[in-house]
């Protein structure tokens, strides 16, 4: 088992080092960064309709869920194509309005989530387009769907979903801007600039990981709270949502992800000092909203743990601990900003002595309702 875990001690400790690894294998032969073009071969003969469809619906559970919500600001933003994101578990048993120009985007790494699949056959005989993103080829999912687009993120084992999450994200990334090549939203020149980047997140996940000396001390700080914020705007509010799920799925810590600016609404009440929030604090349009958030919360003396842009001087001022991550667009922040919220509920589990690759009650995919 050791050898399968590549040295690593755990699966997902080796998943979420094989993340540069597993964007690169994702976006190979589909991103052609001189040209400002993005090649999709499993969605291909559907290339014109997305020149006049009306609406895309996201369905998903869990942490692919989160990946549709980074899919909905992306698609949105460079598209243009006004987007919904429902758990499918909700979507499949209301009377949802459907019509043929439609696209539903099924998301599921194991491709075999039951809510998921019920969601595709229903709205399959309502006469939508169904896509696929999921990273077991041949599973039910992508039998189920007309087009679809695998993550190729390898086998997951760990049942905490890491590589394959940022994976999806890659996809949706990749999604979107096909579909602004398709309807013209997005300049050649803009995607030469957008793609290039892109090119070169794999090594900016690199850099991302070898945070992981600071990333232990705070998870010292703070593993034995009974609670845990993580804030975050705009495409940094799904990151916030899939932060709290990793630190809740296996360290049993309770956990929530909220918008930043709803925390005034409610989780405002909670703090103290022995709260920790972790905000999405990167150098943003959200950035100056997101510091008059953090000295909210410092001011009722909560632990604030911010992810930052390298080079930050604000944040530094305020926050207990800033991890950084490299400089990037907007658009690739969610992939880079995951990276340390992975390693820190990682370290925070294996410090509570927690079955890491294998929580409590949890199952890597879910077959029955
Ligand atoms: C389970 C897993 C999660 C996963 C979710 C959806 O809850 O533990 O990691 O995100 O199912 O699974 P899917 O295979 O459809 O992405």
């Amino acid at each position: 088992e050791m050898l399968e875990k590549g040295g690593y001690e755990h699966f997902m400790l080796k998943e979420i080092y094989e993340q540069p690894r597993s964007i690169k294998d994702c976006m190979r032969g589909r991103i052609y960064p001189q040209e400002g073009k993005v090649q999709l071969g499993g969605i291909k003969e559907f290339a014109d309709k997305l020149k006049n469809i009306d609406r895309i619906i996201i369905v998903a559970c869990g942490t692919s869920w989160h990946a549709g919500l980074v899919g909905e600001y992306l698609i949105e933003e460079y598209a243009r194509i006004p987007v919904e994101v429902e758990y499918a578990s909700e979507f499949r048993y209301r009377n949802p309005i459907i019509t043929e120009k439609d696209v539903v985007i099924a998301i599921s790494q194991s491709g075999e989530t039951a809510d998921t699949m019920a969601a595709i056959e229903m709205a399959k005989e309502k006469g939508a387009t169904i896509f696929g993103i999921c990273n077991v080829a041949g599973a039910s999912i992508p039998r189920l769907t007309h087009a679809g687009v695998y993550t190729h993120a390898g086998p997951e084992i760990g049942v905490a979903s890491t590589k394959a999450f940022t994976a999806q994200v890659t996809v949706l990334t990749l999604m979107a801007f096909y579909m602004a090549q398709q309807r013209g939203t997005l300049t050649t020149s803009k995607l030469i600039e957008l793609l290039t980047e892109l090119d070169h997140i794999p090594e900016k996940i690199q850099i991302a990981l070898e945070s992981d000396d600071i990333i232990k001390k705070v998870a010292e700080k703070i593993k034995d709270s009974k609670n845990c914020l993580f804030l975050g705007r705009g495409s940094g509010f799904p990151v916030a949502l899939e932060g709290a799920l990793k630190l809740k799925e296996i360290s049993y810590i309770h956990a929530e992800g909220y918008p930043a600016a709803e925390m005034k609404h409610g989780p405002i009440a909670l703090i103290d000092e022995e709260m920790p929030v972790v905000f999405i604090a990167t150098q943003n349009s959200s950035y100056e909203k997101v510091i008059s958030n953090i000295q909210e919360v410092k001011a009722r003396k909560g632990i604030v743990i911010a992810i930052v842009t390298q080079g930050d001087i604000e944040v530094k001022k305020m926050a207990d601990y800033c991890i950084e991550i490299p400089d990037a667009d907007e658009a690739f922040l969610p992939l880079l900003a995951t990276i340390p919220l992975q390693l820190l509920s990682y370290h925070i589990a294996v410090m509570r002595g927690c079955n890491v690759d294998q929580p409590r009650n949890l199952a890597k995919s879910v077959t029955v309702e």
